[in-house]
């Protein structure tokens, strides 16, 4: 089932979502060679307290840390650590959400380390409009299956593959609700959307083939071929008119 929110409940988690963004903002002038992730890490952990809100990983399943931080060929759920640092070249993948008033916010981008390569950028740029074209796609009258075939045809016409063991979700009071937002997907199939549906969209693409794995350490994903993979993610609320981003400053 998936829950419809209130108007109300939809304000609540722009003011989540807010946060979420403004944190982005503020954490872009960190990424620089030379940054661990951990220093990112220790921003967050500042962040969400001068906000009074909850980081919304850590704790959850037992992860580690408030923010996720994937480089390179790490996917998803990278855990930040004093040892691992930046370098000139990289890109980095940063996921954060929080818990303001029982509500969650969730986003993740993927910035440019310095210089990086142009097929580097080509993958970010290609991942960055996947989720824009999910977005627009996110309207009364379509199905959930219209938002996953615009994340894949745009990922895929740019000569990337999208992630196919872990996908979007729908949000709210959970992290995680109904229904699951796949990357891929075949037009006109899946639930009708409808106003009042929240949903995290969250194209991973790969530079390479789809097939990703886990590292020992239970937690980073990476690619399978060790290509380079890129992730943004937006929350959005299906609203009457079309969708409105709710992860935004
Ligand atoms: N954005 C991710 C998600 O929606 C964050 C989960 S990381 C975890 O699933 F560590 F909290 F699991
Ligand atoms: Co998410």
């Amino acid at each position: 089932m998936i829950i419809i929110k209130s108007p109300r409940e939809i304000e609540a988690m722009r003011r989540a979502g807010a946060i979420v963004g403004r944190f982005f903002e503020e954490a872009k002038s960190l990424i620089r060679p030379g940054a661990t992730t951990y220093s990112l890490e220790e921003f967050a952990e500042e962040y969400v307290v001068r906000n009074g809100v909850k980081g919304a990983f850590k704790g959850y399943l037992g992860y580690p840390a408030n923010l996720c931080t994937s480089i390179n060929e790490e996917v998803v759920h990278g855990i930040p650590s004093r040892k691992r640092f930046l370098r000139e070249g990289d890109i980095v993948s940063i996921d954060f959400g929080v818990v303001l008033e029982g509500y969650y916010g969730d986003a993740a981008m993927t910035y440019a380390v310095g210089v990086v390569p142009e097929s580097s950028l080509k993958l970010m740029r290609a991942t960055e409009a996947a989720l824009e074209n999910g977005i627009a796609a996110a309207r009364p009258g379509n199905r959930l299956g219209d938002i996953s075939v615009a994340v894949q045809e745009t990922a895929e016409s740019a000569g990337f593959s999208v992630v196919r063991d872990f996908v979007g979700h729908g949000i709210g009071k959970s992290m995680h609700e109904e229904p699951q937002v796949p990357n891929f997907g075949v037009r006109g199939t899946g639930p009708k959307l409808a106003p009042g549906m929240v949903l995290a969209v969250e194209p991973m693409v790969n530079e390479g083939g789809y097939g990703v794995e886990v590292m020992p350490d239970g937690w980073t994903v990476v690619t399978k071929d060790r290509s380079r993979s890129a992730h943004f993610e937006h929350v959005i609320a299906v609203m009457e008119e079309g969708s409105m981003i709710l992860s935004l400053p």
